[in-house]
């Protein structure tokens, strides 16, 4: 057993002391903790008091002890823990209505957001960003430490991801998320010192990397180091954003969904991450394939050639028309003269009714799918 702020609770081998917390409802901060992956203790927010123990630890990479006793929110912990956020929001650019505000004025104003003419670059991340969360809970002001600047150049030369190094904390979630989660291993760890730098392929631009373009490293950012690229400001602020559960349409998985909506059009996307098959992953399609909804060059109605011109047609029409089509050819030539090639794209009831379709209805075997090709 082990007691956490005066609870006891059982915990199983190998469980850490934030996986038991969790577990039963008590909340400890969390930044560069990525849920199945290796834990790096990289942040320090997480840090709990062991009694006994002589510094304080950090709980998502200690593991439960028999007979431990735990305090997630002891003085000497609230103070470390401000102390740490205070020295991240020190380094880099935080702008969440924080740096040019009078401190003692600061934390209101995160709240209400207030001012955002004032200003036009505001942080992508505003309002779900959890340092700034976090800064705001704990009531940490700036202005103690000389801020720091980054010596790395905003990265917006792919259509899919942008990397403000002035916004990273170096918390390595987005390393472990390519790593260890969707194992493109494109990222890693880089330089020293106030040098570092989360690198791809050696210090190269993303777009020459190996990096497949998922944004499972922009999922995993807790701030606003990593934004999809089109998004990095819309002129509207993340708390302004409504929220759509749905079902990617691209394949068959059935990947759960967030459509970020803003003033009727779909800003971002993002994965799910309390709920299978993929459990907050996307693939480059999923997250980043959306304009295609409100595209001026979508097709909308069904079309059919007629002497060589395409022309808009109705459903009924169209549907007539492939009918009549297959059943002459099927008079003429036979059944086995037709084939249908069926889709990944389409859910797997729809593969059955096609090969339902093909067999009972055409009266040929003459059926297979694109996975295949
Ligand atoms: Fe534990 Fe960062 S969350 S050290």
């Amino acid at each position: 057993m082990i007691t956490i702020d005066g609870q006891t609770f059982s915990f199983e081998p190998g469980e850490t002391i934030l996986d038991v917390a969790s577990r039963n409802g008590i909340f400890i901060p969390t930044l560069c903790y990525l849920k199945g992956a290796t834990p790096t203790g990289a942040c320090r927010i997480c840090l709990v008091e062991v009694d006994g123990a002589r510094n304080l630890v950090a709980s998502c990479a200690t593991p439960a002890g028999i007979d431990m006793v735990v305090s997630t929110d002891s003085p000497r912990v609230v103070k470390a823990r401000r102390l740490n956020l205070e020295l991240l929001l020190s380094s880099g650019y935080h702008n969440c209505l924080v740096q040019d505000m009078e401190p003692d004025a600061w934390t209101d104003l995160q709240l209400k957001g207030l001012d955002r003419d004032e200003h036009k670059d505001i942080c992508p991340a505003y309002g779900e960003c959890r340092l700034q969360a976090f800064a705001v809970k704990y009531g940490v002001k700036t202005g103690r430490f000389e801020p720091k600047e980054t010596p790395y150049v905003f990265e917006n030369v792919n259509p899919f991801i942008a990397r403000d190094f002035s916004r990273c904390i170096l918390c390595g979630r987005c390393v472990q998320a390519c790593n260890e989660i969707q194992v493109n291993n494109a990222i890693s760890q880089g330089y020293r010192g106030s040098r570092s730098k989360i690198v791809a392929s050696g210090d190269r631009a993303l777009k020459d990397s190996d990096c497949v373009f998922c944004g499972e490293c922009i999922q995993a950012c807790p701030v606003g180091a990593l934004v999809p690229a089109d998004v990095v400001f819309k002129g509207h602020l993340r708390t302004d954003e409504k929220k759509v559960r749905t079902t990617c349409g691209y394949c068959g998985v059935g990947c759960q969904l967030n459509l970020h909506i803003y003033e009727d059009k779909v800003v971002r996307v993002t994965g799910v991450e309390q709920s299978g098959p993929n459990y907050g992953s996307l693939c480059v399609k999923g997250r980043f394939g959306y304009d295609f909804m409100t595209h001026p060059d979508r097709l909308k109605t069904p079309r059919i050639k007629r002497n060589g011109e395409f022309s808009e047609a109705t459903w009924d029409e169209a549907l007539d028309f492939v009918t009549d089509r297959l059943r002459r050819i099927k008079e003429t030539s036979g059944p086995d003269s037709i084939m249908i090639l069926s889709s990944a794209r389409i859910t797997n009831e729809e593969n059955y009714l096609a090969q339902k379709f093909s067999r009972a209805v055409i009266g040929t075997n003459n059926i297979d799918h694109c996975a295949r090709l």
